[in-house]
């Protein structure tokens, strides 16, 4: 299972001074002024190399003069190790107080601050506060930038996608098109044929056999066209947002999803307790994308699972302004553990063929796009389900709030 990456626990800093003295104080000081941050405290060069390995997210605080080896040097060896690991110098030694050629040696690599004993603690810890939130702010804003970047190479594939898509509803419509009009024509035809035929083993073979076989593919051409209609909407590139009846939404998605539905036997429900149309306003396409995401899931849900009759239920109702769209399954219900992730990027429980674990954020951000939210919830009531419910605006109450 493939799962979001955690960083480690924030707040960690690491004292390197070879005084033994000096670092009892610190260990002393610091402590009582930062008890909720993780200290380490060494004379050891080693220590501070094993641990610049193991946690990229520690600031260092080091003694500039460290016995034998200096402690401009031991830093340059962690930065190698872990690059973007910051350090505050600290410093009796008054040579190099004055030497300004080595403050900025030392404040060029990494270094964030230099400090003089003696040490005054109290606000040496607020500085280790503040470099600490700005290194965990530091490394969010990366983590957030690769996030952000994945989802935009997936987008771009799905980008892909859609206009390979678009040229094959292009291509499979053209003889479509022609194929319904010789349909047509020839449904008309045959109907005078029948008219004008005195042979009555004919006539019954025209109105028994022909005429309905006929009719059926003619259906079957009009299913086709729905489905290339359904596909067109959803792919078209449009970015214009308008009231959107959320029932033709709903009957997109069913186009869209028909196939797997019927492979797997599932019963689909569509029910508006409103009893009335409802519309909400944003981009078409997002909205069909957001649902089939949602719809997409619960048919995978039902793989390997033992239920008997497998139900999707779409359900739609009013709650005052907003509109209430729950989307359930009665397959088998989220474990906690799963549930507090499905909403994180690249969060997946599927193989890597079949999950990219961005469905249920690209939903998310569509329905808060639309001023909207999704939940899920499992119920345990009568009979088991998982439902996410999304809730929407409705047109009709922005219009009047405005
Ligand atoms: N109806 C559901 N029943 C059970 N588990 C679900 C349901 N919907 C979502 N999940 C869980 O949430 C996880 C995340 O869903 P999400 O749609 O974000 O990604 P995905 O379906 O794994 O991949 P994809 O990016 O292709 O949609 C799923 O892997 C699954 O474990
Ligand atoms: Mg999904």
């Amino acid at each position: 299972m493939a799962t979001v990456s955690k960083h480690d626990v924030a707040g960690r800093y690491c004292v390197i001074d070879d005084e033994s003295a000096f670092l009892e104080v610190a260990r002393a000081r610091l402590s009582h002024y930062l008890p909720g941050l993780t200290g380490s405290f060494t004379s050891e060069p080693s220590d501070a190399l094993k641990m610049a390995s193991t946690n990229p997210r520690i600031l260092y605080i080091i003694d500039v003069r460290l016995g034998a080896q200096n402690g401009i040097d031991l830093f340059n060896d962690i930065a190698r190790i872990s690059p973007r690991a910051r350090v505050i110098f600290i410093t009796g030694d008054t040579a190099f107080i004055d030497d300004e050629n080595m403050r900025e040696k030392a404040l060029s690599r990494g270094g964030i601050d230099f400090i003089e004993k003696p040490v005054k603690w109290h606000e040496l810890a607020i500085k280790i506060q503040n470099h600490l939130k700005l290194i965990e702010y530091q490394f969010d804003l990366e983590e957030k930038v690769q996030e952000r970047t994945q989802m935009l190479i997936h987008a771009d594939r799905l980008a892909t996608i859609g206009t390979m898509v678009s040229s094959i509803v292009h291509e499979v419509n053209s003889p479509l098109t022609f194929i319904k009009a010789n349909q047509e024509t020839i449904l008309l035809m045959l109907k005078q044929i029948r008219a004008e035929c005195g042979n009555v083993e004919n006539r019954h073979l025209i109105d028994k056999t022909i005429v309905p076989s006929l009719n059926d593919s003619i259906k079957g051409v009009r299913q086709i066209e729905d489905l290339l209609k359904s596909f067109r909407r959803f792919y078209k590139q449009e970015k214009t947002l308008t009231a959107i009846d959320i029932m033709a939404i709903i009957e997109d998605v069913r186009t869209l999803t028909l196939y797997n539905i019927r492979k797997q036997s599932i019963v689909f429900t569509i029910t508006n307790r409103s009893r009335e149309a409802l519309e909400v306003w944003g981009n078409k396409q997002e909205l069909i994308q957001a649902v089939t995401n949602i719809v997409n899931n619960a048919i995978d849900a039902f793989e390997g699972s033992a239920v008997k009759t497998k139900r999707i239920e779409m359900t739609l109702e009013k709650n005052k302004d907003h509109l209430v769209m729950t989307i359930s399954n009665n397959g088998p219900k989220i474990p906690q553990h799963i549930a507090d992730n499905i909403f994180e990027p690249f969060f997946t429980t599927k193989s890597e063929e079949k999950g990219t674990g961005l469905g249920l954020v690209i939903v998310r951000q569509i329905m808060k796009g639309m001023g909207g939210d999704i939940m899920m919830r499992n119920k345990d009531d009568d009979r088991q389900v998982v439902e996410f419910i999304c809730t929407i605006p409705l047109y009709r109450e922005r219009k009047r709030g405005k």
